[in-house]
């Protein structure tokens, strides 16, 4: 007999950048971070997790290939549920002993993985919830995010709907580095994301390589890390709960503007933003002026796709501004859609 589960979960973009870490192996990072969490309507992973006795090994696919399951991620992950598994069989010697027999993932984006679309931060997610989900595992999100963290950084904050922090925490065993919720969708609904799918090709340098490059090499980041995070992060927490989008906006475009600063600050250099992701930045940034308030805001993460964030009273603008501007940019593959914010996971 095979047993099952299946669960689905989102993408998170960040507006205020995880990037660096103090421990690569526990992924803990060197600075609290803020995301939204996109609707699962628009952009999802959907995993199924079984477990039965006759499985030979454990085993992943992705997108209809296999995967290698022996990355220190993946086993970080399977041996902390299956350690949750096995406290509750010793509990309950009636529970059948699934922590005993190897797992089989199946798991399937519904976008572009790896170009810079946070699909690594979904589909972690969606794995931890759907071995929980298997294992009936009685944790909370937030003890689970815990454990998503360890697979990809930035899955911790797919584990919440809504306005998402991750605090970075202090101990060196990870156990208070996770995710909380800051704001419900509910509580700011009017809140839009338009993904501007520039590329879909796989990014050129990980996100785990290029933000280690960063964190040896780059002068500035410890300003960033020091300095200017921890003040961004009370600032942008306090604007989604009062829900003062120019103070939001602002914050998002500084923020993404000086993660990729770092990059370049750092040796070798490492670029993410390319000719078109700029002429995003340079509409965006004019329409702004021409309103005088922020109509939308941009973030890019590990790529040149770009994210905008506005209110629903402002779609056909920003809609209508991204029609309009199209003819301008020379080769534009882009493929553009928009997403609510996920009301809860
Ligand atoms: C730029 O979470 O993909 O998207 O922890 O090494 O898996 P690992 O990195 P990952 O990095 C995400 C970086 C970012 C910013 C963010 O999501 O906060």
């Amino acid at each position: 007999k095979i047993y099952s589960a299946s669960t689905t979960a989102p993408v998170n973009i960040a507006t205020l950048k995880y990037w660096g870490k103090r421990d690569t192996k526990l992924n803990l990072p060197t600075n609290s971070s803020i995301s939204v969490t996109l609707s699962q309507d628009d952009l999802r992973t959907l995993t199924t997790a079984s477990a039965a006795e006759f499985f030979e090994s454990d085993k992943l696919w992705v997108n209809g290939k296999e995967e290698s399951v022996h990355g220190p991620r993946l086993v970080a992950c399977f041996t902390e549920l299956r350690a949750l598994r096995k406290t509750l069989e010793d509990a309950n010697p009636e529970l059948l002993a699934l922590s005993k027999y190897h797992l089989h993932i199946v798991s399937e984006n519904n976008f572009p993985t790896a170009a810079g679309l946070a699909s690594s931060a979904a589909g972690f997610a969606a794995l931890v919830q759907a071995v929980a989900k298997l294992y009936e595992l009685p944790q909370s999100p937030e003890e689970l995010s815990i454990i998503a963290r360890q697979g990809s950084g930035s899955a911790c904050r797919s584990l919440f709907g809504g306005y998402v922090a991750w605090e970075m925490g202090q101990e060196a065993d990870g156990s208070d580095s996770r995710a909380v919720q800051i704001s419900t969708q509910e509580a700011w609904p009017d809140m839009k994301a338009a993904i501007l799918v520039i590329s879909a090709s796989k990014k050129e340098t990980s996100s785990t390589v290029g933000m280690q490059t960063t964190v040896n090499t780059s002068t500035l980041f410890k300003y960033r890390t020091e300095v200017v995070v921890p003040q961004r992060f009370k600032e942008m927490s306090e604007a989604i709960v009062n829900k003062d989008f120019e103070t939001f906006g602002k914050l998002t475009m500084i923020d993404s503007n000086q993660f990729h600063a770092v990059c370049l600050d750092s040796s070798p250099p490492v670029f993410y933003l390319d000719d078109t992701s700029r002429l995003v930045i340079g509409l965006i940034e004019k329409v702004n002026k021409i309103y005088g308030r922020v109509v939308a805001a941009y973030t890019f993460d590990a790529g040149p796709n770009s994210v905008l964030y506005y209110l629903k009273k402002d779609e056909l603008i920003v809609l209508g501004l991204l029609k309009a501007a199209m003819p301008d940019i020379g080769g534009w593959d882009m493929k553009s859609y928009t997403a609510s914010i996920a009301p809860a996971v």
